[in-house]
Order: C-alpha cells, then structure tokens, then sequence
C-alpha cells in the first residue's frame, strides 16, 4: 500500500512495522490525480516504451512544478497589449541533476519548466547482484553554492544511489537540494533521511518496500530499462 498524506512529517509505521519515519522526514506526498494517472500507466507491464516515455515526461512536468513551488523568483513589470502589468519571473540559479541513466528521462520536462536551469550529470549504476551503486560519470556546474538543486532520479529504492548522488552535490558546494522521484521505498526515504536529512524528496509514491533483488515492490519494473527498451 502507498502511503498518503501531502507532507509526512509525522510518525509512519510500515504496514509490517519494520520501517517507521521519525519526525524530522521531509517527503512531499503528490497527491495530483493527474500524477497518479500517468503513474498508473507507469506502473502497467504492458505500457510499451513509447508511451511509457510520454508519461515520464508528463509526470516529471507536475512533479517538478511541486518540487519548484519555492523557487526564488523576483518582481517584473511587463508590457501587455493593453499596457504595464506587475509579474514574477524564475530568478536565481537553478540547477537539475539527472542520475544516468533513467534520470535523463525525466530532463526534458524540467528543462521545459526552466530552461535557463544549469544541467550537472552523476552517473551511477546498480550493480545486479549487490545493488550497491558505484559511480561512472560526474560532471557538475560551478558555484552550486548558491543554487536551487533539483536531483532527479525516478527510483529511490535502497537509497544507495541518491546517497552517492547527494554525497557528490554536497561535496561540490550544494545547500538547497530537492530531490524528485517517481516511486519511492521506505528503505530508500530512510536512508536519505538518515545521510542528508535536509534534503526534501517530493514523490507521488513510497510503495511497501523491497523484494530479494532490491526492487520496489510493487514498484514499476526496471525504469532504465523500461524507458529505453532494453529489457
Ligand atoms: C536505478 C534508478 C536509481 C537506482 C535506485 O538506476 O534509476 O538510480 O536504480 O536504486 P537504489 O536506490 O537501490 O540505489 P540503475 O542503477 O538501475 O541504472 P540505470 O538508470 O542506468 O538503469
Ligand atoms: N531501479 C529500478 O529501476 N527499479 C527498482 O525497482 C529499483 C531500482
């Protein structure tokens, strides 16, 4: 069962009582049905990769809007056709963090959203009988310091590699970092708090848990695989 409720920040007991989130966790449930339509195709083993791509990128879109509701943005006067108005434009450095590979298909829709935003890229990789992450590729722009992080990532299953993600952003300079996903694990949430507890995570689902493979269970398959058809 999927947990509920738009901000967790209470105690919550998995329905096994093994996991429990202590007071301080900061996940942002998405509760938009429009996310959760899009999951449900995610989530359905007959969704072909074509269309499972769309629904990437559609579903990225409403969470990264969540995930940006605080982004700093300063006052502008604009010219209408029927003279000045008062608006507010994205200001500030953002920057997004895809995690090869399954993150690069939730990049679009980001970008689409903010397009001035800086792309820094980790490479990290599962091994298959472990799944402990190790680290291929990392390229990241200057001054993090100052910027609003987005890292996204669609999984969060045991937490090793949004660890390893968040480890190399801190080390860079980062502060202010959100991380968005698509299907969450307990385990995953757990170890984020217990590594980067300031770190918000803004997702629609923390599903039940792990299965032997370290998979989310019920989870939706191999995203990687699923999104570019290498199944
Ligand atoms: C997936 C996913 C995460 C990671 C989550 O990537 O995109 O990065 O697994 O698992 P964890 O929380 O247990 O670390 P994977 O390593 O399968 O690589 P891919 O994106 O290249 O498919
Ligand atoms: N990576 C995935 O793509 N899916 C999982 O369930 C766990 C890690």
């Amino acid at each position: 069962m999927a947990a509920t409720g738009r901000r967790m920040s209470r105690r919550f007991y998995h329905r096994r009582n093994t996991f429990m989130y202590s007071d301080r966790v900061s996940v942002h449930i998405v509760e938009h049905p429009l996310v959760h339509d899009a999951l449900a195709t995610l989530r359905d083993a007959t969704t072909p990769p074509e269309l499972f791509r769309r629904m990437a990128v559609r579903i990225s879109l409403l969470l990264a809007a969540e995930a940006t509701r605080d982004i700093p943005s300063e006052s502008v006067r604009v010219g209408t056709p029927l003279g000045p108005a008062e608006g507010r434009r994205v200001s500030g450095g953002v920057v997004v963090v895809p995690v090869l590979r399954a993150g690069l298909g939730m990049l679009d829709a980001v970008l689409e959203l903010i397009p001035t935003a800086r792309v820094g890229h980790i490479g990290l990789q599962r091994d298959e009988m472990t799944a402990i992450a190790s680290q291929y590729y990392s390229k990241l722009p200057a001054d993090l310091r100052g910027s609003f992080v987005l890292m996204i990532d669609p999984m969060l299953a045991t937490g090793g590699s949004a660890v390893a993600a968040l480890d190399l952003l801190k080390h860079a300079g980062a502060r202010d970092v959100r991380m968005i996903c698509i299907v969450a694990a307990p385990e995953g949430v757990a170890l984020v708090e217990q590594h980067h507890p300031d770190v918000r995570i803004f997702t629609p689902a923390v599903d039940c848990g792990l299965n032997s493979h370290k998979f989310i269970v019920p989870g939706l398959g191999d995203f990687g695989d699923r999104l570019y058809g290498t199944t």
